[in-house]
């Protein structure tokens, strides 16, 4: 689904800007020790997603879908030290896994990891204050990323990023008639955004070590 040079190009990238990364090694490690599905950001996402967080000043960020934690690990070194991540993984195995590489990357101090379904969870989380938020990546069941977006939204204030993963699916997003439940929650999802008044968006295709996909990036006024 892409060019053959993307993944080295990738690693040249990374060569280049991203320090060692011994948690993140680990922890990349971990997840694919444990059978976890290759859906970890890449470590140029990563950084992506972390100098996102620098721009932004987050200091509450919201993740919807831990997966192992790796994600959550880049996110949680844009915190300042009294900032917090709150993350939400379905998966009691995988939020088992994420729990340790946080611990074991040093970020646990600033991380609140929550386990079950997320439209379960994020009652609660608001229940909590713990919002406003200033940063929401959504990576999580792409059928739900409709809902997901009205709850970003309602926790959001003025200038919240909103990030959402693999928008793009191989191209598979253009298939209006795709029998994928992922795709039409990936459509769907991008339709809402284009409705909705307090959002300004973009999308950004990615080829490299994941293959091709995409990000849908917007702010809220
Ligand atoms: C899938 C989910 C992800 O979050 C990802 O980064 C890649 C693939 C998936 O469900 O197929
Ligand atoms: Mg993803």
């Amino acid at each position: 689904g892409q060019p053959p040079a993307c993944t080295a190009v990738d690693d040249w990238f990374a060569g280049l800007f991203l320090p060692p990364n011994p948690a993140l090694d680990a922890a990349l490690e971990a997840n694919a020790a444990a059978g976890l599905p290759p859906h970890d950001i890449s470590p140029l996402q990563g950084a992506f997603l972390q100098l996102l967080a620098r721009i932004a000043g987050a200091r509450r960020i919201l993740e919807i879908g831990t997966l192992g934690g790796t994600s959550t690990i880049w996110l949680a070194r844009a915190l300042p030290a009294d900032g917090c991540l709150v993350t939400l993984e379905a998966d009691p195995a995988h939020a088992a896994i994420a729990r340790a590489n946080i611990a074991a990357a040093g970020v646990a101090g600033r991380v609140v990891l929550r386990q079950g379904a997320a439209l379960m969870l994020l009652p609660q989380v608001e229940a909590d204050r713990l919002g406003p938020f200033d940063l929401v990546f959504i990576d999580a069941d792409k059928p739900n990323n409709p809902h997901y977006l009205d709850w970003a939204l309602r926790l959001a204030r003025p200038g919240t990023v909103i990030l959402a993963d693999n928008v793009v699916r191989d191209g598979a997003v253009l298939d209006a008639a795709s029998a994928d439940d992922r795709v039409q929650g990936v459509r769907r999802f991008a339709e809402m955004v284009a409705a909705e008044p307090r959002l300004t968006a973009t999308a950004i295709q990615t080829v490299g070590a994941k293959g091709w996909d995409g990000f849908v990036l917007a702010v809220v006024a």
